[in-house]
């Protein structure tokens, strides 16, 4: 395996004026592939900081790789379900038998310092005015899932800023709280003043939303614009990774449908 190398100038996380522009990744899993793709990508968008929603690994054949990128990058990173259940020795009761399959490969995979960092993340996190949590702020650790309005409505009440960005179910969509709570697609959006916004900002690694090219976010926290973004990548590679490293076929097939 040759190094991975970045293609991008990153800034410290310590830096104490905010950057006005981050790229926001999700649910990478692993995909190295598709992780090298977002950031020549992003490397394109005069992005500032890198952060990251969580679910660095599981489901694809390069989990240390993808942790020292994100490490290399000082993302700020929230712990995804899947960076939990593989370094933590939990049971794996709540997950299904495939993605069971794979926290122990990764498990077995991932060096000792790679799993104490991914033991370290924080659930929540909040970045420059605005939050980032993997599944929920109302329940964070629970792992459930927003695919519906009432679950963003619950996790509203937990939003102490305008703006939040999480992942979980691998699908980019947007809630909206004014009166009400709203749900859309997007591609791109100006957030304004007096709403509340929970964005999903899709999976670098494993896209289910039919399209199988990669996602992540670019937000300019300036004008608080959020630009959804997707990005070939080498799909068949990713592919012949899973197959020689004796994962699941399913997972393999996934990648070619976004699904
Ligand atoms: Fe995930």
């Amino acid at each position: 395996m040759p190094p991975v190398e970045l293609p991008i100038k990153v800034a410290s996380p310590q830096k104490t004026t905010p950057i006005m522009k981050y790229a926001i990744l999700g649910d990478i899993h692993a995909n190295l592939e598709a992780l090298r793709a977002v950031l020549e990508d992003a490397a394109t968008q005069d992005v500032g900081r890198y952060l990251c929603v969580g679910d660095i690994v599981g489901y694809n054949a390069d989990p240390n790789e993808c942790v020292k990128i994100v490490r290399d990058l000082d993302c700020v990173t929230v712990r995804g379900n899947h960076d939990h259940y593989v370094s933590e020795n939990d049971a794996l009761g709540d997950l299904n038998p495939v993605a069971a399959n794979v926290v122990r490969w990764t498990r077995a995979e991932l060096g000792p310092d790679h799993l104490s960092y991914l033991s370290g993340l924080r659930l929540v996190q909040a970045v420059d005015g605005f939050t980032l949590v993997h599944s929920t702020l109302d329940m964070p650790e629970k792992w459930g899932y927003v695919f519906e309005v009432v679950e963003a409505d619950a996790s509203f009440n937990y939003q102490t800023t305008a703006v939040c960005f999480h992942g979980h179910t691998h699908v980019p969509v947007l809630y909206e709280k004014a009166s009400g709570v709203r749900r859309s697609g997007y591609k791109c959006l100006k957030a304004t003043m007096g709403k509340k916004y929970f964005i999903n900002v899709g999976s670098v690694g494993q896209p289910r939303d039919g399209d199988p090219r990669a996602a992540y976010v670019v937000y300019d926290g300036e004008g608080r614009d959020v630009e959804l973004r997707r990005v070939r990548y080498d799909v068949t590679t990713a592919q012949e990774k899973i197959l020689a490293a004796g994962l699941p076929k399913a997972l393999a097939a996934r990648l070619a449908v976004g699904k």
